[in-house]
């Protein structure tokens, strides 16, 4: 695909994969992009600046202030003028600082400043990539809606080998066409997820509640972003931190506040993700002080909640479609194809508790897809933003019925 128009920041940063950013550079420029490139001081330790200036055509920026000129490089005006900011290789100091909005360099500040999509490709070795402490900045900046370009496994420079080589730069080109490509094709669409768990509250400190954690959630949320959609998040409480200004969100606890405010949604809609792990039943009373312990054992009285997906699938017009997940323990395929009827669904993505590398709280899902005229899928274990956005594909292939 043609780059031609696109203007693209491409960070570097100290790592010792900065000398693929020249053929980084190459790749970019020759698909037609404007490249600017924002280097970190460290960056200069292992490539240097006058390579990437002669490939990209532009002067290399790094500092805030040019020269004793006192031409000042504007973060925010760079940070405007992207249309995507890509960063890459992006090193462990780096990802760090971002994370956590540390503003000490030009590329951290442009970072900040930047209202385009941001995409990274960690690079750093074994160890330091799979310490919580760097995995812990990534699924940061992943619940930012950053694009992460995980590292690809092989032989590193440290002689050790795994997962911590930055992506090859013609992958990160693929990438780079892939999501120009892609970002439009749900532009003008409306969509509404439903994610995270609800907490059916017993008395002012105790719920009743699930493991989910939103993430499939988020990241469908992020992917519809990405490509152009207009999305409504009804979220029950979550411990991620996403950038909720992106979109029309709304937290909820319970599963009568979420049923209403998807209700409220439903009808202005074309999409709608039901991801949320609803609970089931809710206390009968909720007590209005502290249940105190006795000696005598305690039953609670449960009563049954809305089924959000199954009511408003009964409400659902002809250009509307449905998505729903199913988690199951055991006879998935059958159950997820009961809930694919009975609740109206296009399409229903299966989730089980068994495979490895699946389930809540994790960051890695594979799943079952199938649609309601018979076709399905079965995905690899992969990152859930990579799921999220096989999902979408799919939910592009539903049939549009007249
Ligand atoms: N769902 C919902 N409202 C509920 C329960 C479930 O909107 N009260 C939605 C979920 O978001 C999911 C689908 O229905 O998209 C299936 O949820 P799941 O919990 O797997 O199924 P249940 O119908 O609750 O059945 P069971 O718990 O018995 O498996």
């Amino acid at each position: 695909m043609n780059l031609k128009g696109k203007k693209i920041i491409l960070g570097v940063t100290g790592s010792i994969a900065a000398y693929k950013s020249a053929v980084l550079t190459r790749l970019l420029i020759k698909a037609g992009a404007e490249v600017q490139i924002i280097m970190s001081t460290s960056a200069f330790d292992f490539i240097t600046p006058l390579t990437l200036a002669t490939l990209s055509k532009r002067p290399v920026l790094s500092q805030f202030q040019k020269d004793e000129t006192g031409i000042w490089n504007n973060h925010v005006e760079l940070g405007l003028w992207a249309d995507l900011f890509l960063v890459a290789p992006i090193s462990a100091n780096t990802l760090a600082k971002f994370a956590h909005g540390i503003c000490d360099n030009l590329l951290s500040a442009t970072y900040l400043s930047a209202r385009c999509p941001v995409m990274i490709a960690p690079a750093m070795d074994l160890d330091m990539y799979q310490h919580p402490a760097v995995q812990s900045n990534i699924n940061t900046l992943e619940s930012f809606g950053n694009i992460i370009l995980h590292a690809e496994s092989g032989e590193l420079a440290s002689g050790l080998s795994g997962q911590g080589r930055m992506m090859e730069p013609e992958h990160i080109l693929s990438r780079v066409e892939d999501f120009f490509a892609l970002k439009s094709d749900f532009t003008g669409k409306k969509v509404l997820i439903t994610m995270g768990p609800t907490q059916e509250a017993l008395d002012p400190v105790r719920y009743i509640s699930n493991h989910s954690s939103g993430k499939m959630g988020l990241a469908l949320a992020n992917a519809f972003l990405s490509r152009g959609a207009e999305v409504f998040v009804v979220s029950g409480p979550i411990s991620l931190s996403p950038n909720k200004d992106s979109f029309h969100w709304k937290d909820v606890k319970s599963a009568k506040e979420m049923y209403e405010a998807a209700s409220d949604l439903h009808s202005q809609m074309d999409i709608c993700v039901f991801a949320a792990a609803v609970a089931d039943y809710a206390p009968a009373e909720v007590a209005l002080e502290k249940i105190k312990k006795s000696d005598a054992n305690l039953s609670i009285d449960l009563v049954k909640n809305v089924d959000i997906a199954a009511t408003l699938g009964s409400k659902k017009k002809q250009h509307q479609k449905h998505i729903g997940f199913a988690l199951e323990t055991e006879h998935g395929v059958q159950h997820a194809q009961q809930k694919l009827s009975k609740k109206n669904f296009d399409v229903i993505v299966l989730n089980s508790m068994k495979e490895s590398g699946a389930g809540f709280q994790l960051d890695t899902n594979k799943v079952h897809i199938f649609h309601a005229s018979g076709l399905s899928i079965e995905s690899e274990v992969m990152p859930k933003s990579q799921i999220a956005n096989l999902i979408v594909d799919q939910i592009k292939n539903i049939p549009v019925t007249v």
